[in-house]
């Protein structure tokens, strides 16, 4: 009888290859086959050997993506073949990944897996765009969400009103296609109009391009700009920071801290 093989969760980062960790970059070279999302860079797989089977379960142009039971059929069919499957997801596995879904199956069928960490996009993005995500004097907590869900929804799983009165910064992922709803919502809530809000896509790429405004004039900057998905948006005094440091004296700024 064949030995069963294993699946690991490996988080492949933001987007630049170079920000893989190094134990990923090891388990990509030992890999039977790998399983891949839409957003890892095709780069990040020229670490798997030659042989290796790659199998796309993204969402590509003008088809369906696969469903998240059917990848997680092809993850534990493999495994059970005695593969060494490398399942490789953008940024963390376990952030708004479903990697919690993907070890629940395994677990269910009795497949051993392993999760690597990546870097995620929620705090890679906003610093490739010079924006420190906690900063003693503007933010000392961080609240990451979901943009996915209309935020007109009468009943949201995410409770706006929270959101909006939540301290520090907002990091919002899949939020671009939403943007307008999403400052509307927020501005309806309580957050005032005027607070720093930026825009990145295709952080940490070298096509990576930002827009820095406020909470009320973001969504007319990332039409004007012409951004797009993926895109990370921060709220937040942070999102005035690169703005702030190249106005003001450095000197004077590290004296205030
Ligand atoms: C399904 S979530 C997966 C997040 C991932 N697990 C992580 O930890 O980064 C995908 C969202 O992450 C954000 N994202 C991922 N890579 C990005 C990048 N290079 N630039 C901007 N946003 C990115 C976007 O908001 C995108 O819609």
């Amino acid at each position: 009888m064949r030995r069963v093989g294993t699946v690991t969760l490996v988080g492949a980062g933001p987007g630049d290859p170079e920000l893989m960790t190094l134990r990923a970059v090891r388990c990509l070279q030992r890999a039977g086959v790998v399983v891949y999302d839409r957003l890892i860079d095709p780069r990040t797989l020229d670490h798997a050997p030659p042989q290796a089977e790659r199998i796309f379960v993204g969402k590509a142009a003008g088809q369906a993506s696969m469903s998240q039971r059917d990848i997680e059929r092809v993850l534990i069919e493999r495994a059970l073949d005695g593969q060494h499957v490398v399942r490789l997801k953008g940024g963390d596995p376990f952030l708004f990944g479903r990697g919690g879904e993907e070890v629940e199956a395994l677990v269910a069928a009795g497949i051993p897996y392993e999760v690597v960490p990546g870097i995620s996009s929620a705090l890679a993005v906003p610093a490739a765009a010079g924006i420190p995500v906690t900063h003693r004097r503007l933010a000392s907590s961080l609240t990451v969400i979901t943009g996915h869900e209309d935020p007109d929804k009468f009943e949201s799983s995410l409770d706006w009103a929270w959101a909006a009165r939540a301290p520090g910064t907002l990091v919002i992922l899949m939020g671009l296609e939403r943007v307008e709803s999403i400052c509307r919502r927020l501005i309806d809530e309580g957050q005032s109009a005027g607070t720093p809000a930026a825009a990145i896509s295709s952080g940490t790429l070298p096509q990576q391009r930002s827009v820095f405004s406020t909470l009320s004039a973001l969504p007319e900057a990332v039409r004007a700009a012409g951004l797009r998905s993926p895109a990370i948006i921060v709220v937040g005094e942070v999102a005035g920071f690169p703005q702030m440091i190249a106005t003001s004296d450095l000197l004077t700024l590290a004296e205030a801290v």
